[in-house]
């Protein structure tokens, strides 16, 4: 098949229990705008969008019972649920990964909250869920105090996750050593590829990479609100208790 050409990580998406609660940590701490929250009903969920400059986080709090989002909250908790990358043309993506057997959710487009949307299988992709969309014409990325800059997958076997992503995406291999780490850029973001073993046998998403521009200034908030979190060179990893699942990392830009 040709690879379908994405863009961006448009957004990922976060299972949380409350919105409200999730606010808390997202908008009020970290300081990400947030862009708009809408109910979405054919989903049953409650949905918000917070901006991170070039990509956005998704907050997804279920509304009713036996929907996929509420599933994933029983089985797993909070946390990352999805990852969105953009693409030019959602419907000519599908048709082609339909033409090619490659497992789909949806086979054409529906209206989401990125726009024209559709969501792939995840055994398309070695267990994770992707979404792409053609966000409608015009829209471009909000200020934030943040970027996202990567997102991490747990695999194990990384080059062959690395494999199937660029068969899909083409998306290119960035310099990384020989280690068994991949990284492959999407856009200004990236997937991180690394061994489930690393990241205590994880598979699928399993942590954010983020980038702030006053690093000092959102460390003092995390700080002042008793975020859990660890403090290293450079860098602080909020712990998911304090995140709604979410193993996040957070550095100076670059
Ligand atoms: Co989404």
């Amino acid at each position: 098949m040709a690879p379908i050409s994405v863009r961006r990580i448009h957004h990922v998406g976060i299972v949380v229990e409350k919105l409200t609660r999730a606010y808390g940590f997202y908008r009020d701490t970290l300081g990400l705008p947030l862009l708009r929250e809408v109910e979405i009903k054919d989903q049953g969920v409650r949905a918000a969008i917070l901006g991170a400059l070039e990509s956005e986080i998704e907050l997804l709090e279920p509304m009713q019972a036996g929907t996929g989002v509420t599933r994933f909250l029983e089985k797993r908790g909070e946390g990352l649920h999805h990852l969105c990358f953009e693409t030019e043309d959602v419907d000519a993506g599908l048709r082609n990964l339909k033409g090619s057997g490659v497992a789909l959710i949806d086979e054409t487009s529906r209206e989401g909250l990125a726009g024209r949307i559709g969501f792939l299988h995840p055994r398309a992709c070695a267990g994770v869920l992707v979404e792409l969309a053609t966000p409608p014409n015009g829209s471009h990325p909000d200020a934030s105090p943040l970027r996202l800059k990567r997102v991490i997958l747990g695999s194990q076997d990384p080059k062959d996750t690395a494999q199937i992503f660029q068969r899909l995406f083409a998306l290119p291999e960035q310099g990384m050593n020989d280690g068994p780490r991949t990284m492959l850029g999407v856009g200004r973001g990236a997937l991180l590829l690394v061994p489930a073993h690393e990241v205590g046998g994880l598979e699928g998403m399993v942590a954010l990479s983020v980038v702030a521009e006053d690093l000092d200034a959102v460390s003092a908030r995390l700080r002042d609100t008793g975020t859990a979190m660890l403090s290293g060179a450079g860098e602080l990893t909020v712990e998911p208790k304090s995140s709604h699942g979410v193993h996040l990392h957070i550095s100076r830009f670059d």
